[in-house]
């Protein structure tokens, strides 16, 4: 574990918090309509969690109800949830829709990456295809408890796979259509894939056949537990087919019995395996079980999203990413939602990508995540003044803090200042949302994630594990009690699981996050904890600091990190990119120093400000600030991995203009 500083001193909100009050429009129908009631559920969930959690567990079907609702000890690092409960995740999704009449229900609206291409999905249809892809697994040997890994770009057919394996009881684990081959390898060997499901090519914006099948063939001879290779056929090129191996998705489905009964899951056996990075090298795979988190997903889906039948929901996330699989296909599905999965980027064919989607399919409920929506707000207006965003009704965001530029610009040129907006907080580790506004409640302050959801427990600590009491406390961010959808272990590696998460304030699940909870108790997540510099012994967040470059108007992006300095200790190194149209100038430096200076003070000044066309980002949107370290050190002949960069040659850019 590396040392760390809490954050003391200045504050990471807004030089003017403003308060927006949900709308008499949003509260008249929400499923929370008042603070009362969010008051009112939420002491229930604390003074009687089993009932609440168990009451919360009925909106799934079960075959057998739960002896026990949850046993868990944060200590001994045991966590289980509805133990001796029976169910079946797939049955949960799709099959009880159709059984209840439902069928003709559209369940997954798809919008290729070329605006031409459409295609719906009934739940009725959707049955029908998992049926056939779980026939089509099981004809290749797969079996309950087996693992499969999903590598595949956003097309109908991922959601299938993931729906079949969970109708069979195997272990998916998706892996993020754009990781290489040799990513794909780490990750199918730590959980022992015995069939990878891929397609011919993908295309993604003006890149046409991307490799997917010809990685999986390059990871197949380094993989002893792979034996079969299903392959989607999604742009018809020519791929290799090793005969004996590789099999076609389409010929498999159509040899294969329309009819599977989904298999009886206990509400503890694995559901999925999927990767996150850690402060190593090696990801560590996040395992999620059955009963909790499919229950923890539909929950927070229901009352975050406020969803009701007949809305179309679109979550822009792959489902390669944590938030693809909980409000993509889980929490959705288990509500019966009509969902948007997108196959494209925001800007192709052009910058108005995403709104002509919100308006070609009527979108009421739009999630996505602030890099996103800072890269559309640096094009301007003209792009979403082109369509109608008039059937939106709420806003999410999700990933990283959502700063007051890129809010304000969501609330006013996207909501039209009509739309609440849910700034979610929560992780790959947490299976679901965990801090969150409700839309019907909970007055929103731009940039905080606002209150806990019904039954979660955030604390905030300080660096001994003190409990900070009251409000306008800095610390980091733990959790004091489980909840349904917490990560169970990690796959293969329990004393990894207790180390990360349960070793630094024993007792608690530690979240790796800083907070400030602020007078009115609303959490502000300030960043990793491990993204604190410490400058002439001052401690100052990295996201604090970026948010007041930010500030300055002609700023897109920032990214702050410390370098070494002589008599500072650490001095701040920003890495800032403009909007277009603005140039970079030693005018525009001094401007942003000034903004730092009297938002936060002096101390938090950048010593140097490197202006950058791009950042270096993961494909997930999170900027990459150890390769910013390496430059700003200036260890640029060490940069270390920089394969899951969405673009590696920023990196070059970046060490040339170093400053
Ligand atoms: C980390 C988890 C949750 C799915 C996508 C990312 C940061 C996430 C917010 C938010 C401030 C946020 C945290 C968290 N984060 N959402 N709304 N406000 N920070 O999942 O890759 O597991 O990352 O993302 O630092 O710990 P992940």
């Amino acid at each position: 574990m590396p040392a760390f500083q809490i954050m003391s001193g200045s504050s990471p909100i807004p030089t003017a918090v403003r308060v927006f009050a949900p709308t008499a429009a949003t509260s008249a129908h929400a499923h929370v309509r008042s603070m009362a009631d969010y008051h009112a559920l939420a002491a229930r969930a604390l003074a009687q969690p089993d009932a609440f959690w168990a009451e919360q567990a009925g909106r799934l079907s079960w075959s057998r109800t739960w002896d026990k609702v949850s046993a868990w000890d944060f200590n001994q690092v045991d966590i289980k949830w509805y133990l001796g409960g029976k169910l079946n995740a797939c049955h949960n999704c799709v099959d009880r829709h159709v059984a209840d009449g439902h069928g003709a229900t559209t369940a997954l609206i798809w919008e290729g990456n070329d605006p031409a291409e459409t295609r719906r999905l009934t739940y009725a249809q959707l049955h029908e295809q998992v049926q056939r892809a779980a026939n089509a697994l099981k004809a290749l040997g797969v079996r309950k408890g087996d693992r499969v890994c999903i590598y595949m770009q956003m097309i109908p057919e991922l959601a299938v796979a993931v729906l079949a394996c969970a109708r069979l009881g195997a272990v998916h684990s998706v892996v993020f259509g754009a990781f290489s081959a040799d990513s794909l390898v780490t990750r199918i060997n730590d959980s022992g894939c015995k069939v990878i499901i891929t397609q011919d090519t993908g295309v993604r914006g003006p890149k046409q056949d991307i490799a997917m099948k010809a990685n999986a063939d390059l990871a197949a001879p380094k993989t002893p537990s792979v034996e079969k290779i299903l392959v989607v056929r999604r742009t018809g090129s020519s791929v290799t087919m090793q005969a004996g191996r590789d099999s076609w998705w389409h010929e498999a489905l159509a040899a294969a019995d329309a009819e599977c009964a989904p298999e009886v899951m206990d509400a503890e056996d694995p559901l999925f395996i999927l990767y996150t990075s850690g402060s190593t090298g090696k990801p560590k795979g996040a395992l999620h079980t059955t009963g909790g988190y499919l229950t923890y997903a539909a929950f927070t889906f229901h009352y975050v999203f406020d969803y009701k039948p007949g809305d179309v929901y679109w979550c822009t996330a792959d489902v390669g990413w944590v938030t693809g699989h909980s409000y993509l296909i889980y929490g959705p599905m288990a509500n019966r939602a009509t969902v948007v999965m997108f196959e494209g980027v925001p800007n192709y064919p052009d910058y108005g990508r995403f709104w002509q989607v919100i308006a070609k399919h009527k979108v009421n409920l739009f999630y996505t995540a602030p890099t996103a929506l800072r890269a559309l707000m640096k094009e301007g207006d003209t792009w979403p003044a082109q369509h109608d965003l008039s059937s939106l009704r709420l806003l999410g965001s999700v990933g990283e803090p959502i700063k007051e530029p890129e809010w304000l610009w969501y609330h006013n040129v996207i909501g039209k200042a009509r739309c609440p907006i849910v700034d979610t907080w929560w992780q790959t580790e947490t299976g679901g949302i965990m801090i969150s506004p409700l839309p019907g409640a909970t007055p929103i302050k731009p940039g905080s994630a606002t209150l806990p959801l019904f039954g979660i427990q955030p604390q905030v600590v300080d660096e001994q594990g003190t409990v900070l009491e009251g409000n306008d406390v800095r610390g980091c961010l733990v959790l004091a009690a489980s909840w349904p959808g917490q990560m169970r272990t990690v796959y293969g590696d329990h004393p990894r699981f207790v180390d990360t998460y349960f070793k630094r304030f024993p007792g608690k699940y530690f979240t790796g996050d800083g907070c400030w909870r602020d007078p009115d108790g609303y959490y502000w997540i300030t960043g990793r904890v491990d993204d604190i510099i410490i400058v002439s012994g001052h401690n100052i967040g990295t996201a604090e600091v970026e948010g007041a470059i930010g500030q300055h108007p002609a700023v897109a992006e920032a990214a702050v990190v410390a370098f070494p300095h002589d008599i500072k200790g650490n001095a701040i190194y920003a890495f800032v990119t403009l909007k277009t149209g603005q140039a970079a100038s030693d005018e525009v430096r001094k401007g942003i120093n000034l903004k730092v200076r009297d938002i936060l003070g002096p101390h938090a000044a950048p010593e140097k400000i490197q202006f950058a066309e791009g950042l270096p980002k993961t494909r997930s949107g999170k900027i990459m600030r150890r390769i910013l370290r390496k430059i700003a050190e200036g260890h640029v002949e060490d940069l270390g991995d920089i394969s899951t960069l969405a673009d590696p040659t920023v990196v070059e850019s970046l060490v040339s203009g170093r400053q």
